[in-house]
């Protein structure tokens, strides 16, 4: 048998996925999973209607690759009122399966071997290897947190119900540190905001420094992940909060990816857009034709129902309110569970991430149980809480370029339901 059936480009990605290996191990150990970022609650009834009733209705027959009509008007007139932008549907706007299928061929539609795409890390795992594929390179400029904070500091600021972010919250972005990486190969800088796994939600002061920044290097687009656009708290409004799309000097360089199935709590919904001037988008068409030709018409009408039906904002307020309670009754429960965590109060998103460091796991959970080699502090902490407590996290090593960072840092979801958050910060007690 030949032993170059598999492509070179292949090789690090053949292991089983992160994700599906913790949400095994959940199963396996009868854990409650707070480790995918999926919503363990039921999608909204209207989507299940709108589906059901298109289901009948719909030819089911092809329809326009880069998205059916109804769906592209609904979405355009969507973020027209939520966001302000105005968008040509027919020409800035493509739909394709999921924000990850929309991530794809954005970079295979902008990117070159040899290109260079900036993430800020921790950045979403699966931006590597679709950057990889195109042949270009990834390269992570880290955001660092400004302190570890006590839980007394955390808990001192928990008001009616929630617990405000602070300055002592925030990630920073090391300016001086991204210019010497940003050179004539740099081709694309992604912004996700809100951030998985950190909740980081870019202030309009760091777009401006951003935007300055890039003046320098007209080649770089911006693709922006608002995957969570729905979800920001605080002061931030859901869809309207400080963008790359809709900033003055960022916009036109601005590809932005969303995600109905995000949006309406349904991640197998498998429906992304992508929204951008016309020179970025019509590459982008092309990536989706080759790859999917078009979507589901059933998923894609109905989808356009739900955003017809909820664009009076407020299924997006009462969802934002929900995840913001579920984070703070997570965050509660961390800071006073028996692990010595440290955590930040996140901006937005369905995750937040706690500091390891002064926990001490159990030397048997530093190697692998199959191969035996040696894991990173976060892969031990996770298979220590799922074996001895009964709860699944995420560590967070393969979200930053440098793993001694990452093997600091762990992931959790709050996009639970109260019980199963209850059950879990129960357990961690
Ligand atoms: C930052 C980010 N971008 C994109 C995606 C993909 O979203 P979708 O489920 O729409 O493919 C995810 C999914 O977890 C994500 O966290």
């Amino acid at each position: 048998m030949q032993d170059n059936i598999i492509a070179d480009r292949m090789a690090p990605y053949l292991q089983l996925q992160m994700y599906a290996k913790f949400t095994q191990l959940a199963v396996k150990n009868s854990c409650v999973n707070m480790g995918q970022g999926f919503p363990n609650f039921p999608p909204p009834q209207f989507l299940r209607q709108a589906i059901a009733e298109e289901a009948l209705t719909e030819s089911l027959q092809y329809t326009m690759t880069a998205g059916h009509p109804r769906l592209m008007k609904a979405a355009s007139d969507f973020f027209e009122k939520h966001m302000g932008v105005k968008v040509d549907s027919a020409k800035e706007m493509v739909a394709s399966s999921g924000a990850q299928s929309v991530l794809a061929c954005v970079f295979q539609a902008l990117l070159n071997p040899n290109d260079e795409v900036i993430c800020f890390d921790p950045a979403f795992d699966f931006y590597r290897p679709l950057i990889e594929f195109q042949g270009a390179k990834h390269v992570g400029v880290p955001l660092k947190p400004g302190q570890l904070n006590s839980k007394a500091s955390i808990l001192n600021r928990f008001e009616n119900g929630k617990i405000k972010f602070s300055k002592e919250d925030e990630w920073h972005l090391d300016y001086e540190y991204l210019e010497q990486k940003l050179n004539a190969k740099t081709k694309m800088i992604i912004l996700n905001s809100p951030q998985n796994p950190i909740g980081k939600v870019f202030s309009i002061e760091e777009l401006d420094r951003l935007a300055e920044i890039l003046e320098k290097h007209p080649q770089i687009i911006v693709c922006e992940d608002a995957a969570y656009h729905h979800v920001v708290f605080g002061g931030y409004q859901p869809f309207s909060y400080p963008r790359c799309i809709t900033h003055p000097k960022l916009k036109s360089k601005t590809v932005c990816v969303t995600s109905a199935g995000k949006m309406f709590s349904a991640t197998g919904l498998r429906i992304g857009f992508a929204m951008g001037d016309e020179k970025y988008i019509k590459a982008i068409k092309s990536a989706q034709t080759y790859h999917n030709f078009c979507l589901n018409p059933v998923l894609q009408t109905a989808t356009a129902k739900c955003l017809e039906q909820t664009i009076d904002g407020q299924y997006f307020t009462e969802i934002r309110d929900l995840y913001e309670e579920q984070s703070t009754m997570l965050l509660k429960g961390l800071l006073e569970s028996r692990l010595n965590l440290h955590c930040w109060v996140p901006q937005g998103g369905y995750f937040l991430v706690t500091d390891i460091s002064d926990v001490e796991i159990p030397e048997k959970y530093f190697k692998d149980d199959q191969d035996g080699h040696q894991l990173t502090k976060d892969f031990a902490f996770a298979y220590y809480t799922a074996c001895e407590i009964g709860v699944v996290c995420i560590p967070c090593s393969p979200y930053f370029e440098n793993k001694e960072l990452g093997s600091r840092f762990v992931r959790w979801a709050f996009c639970k339901t109260t019980e199963t958050i209850q059950d879990a910060c129960n357990r961690l007690k």
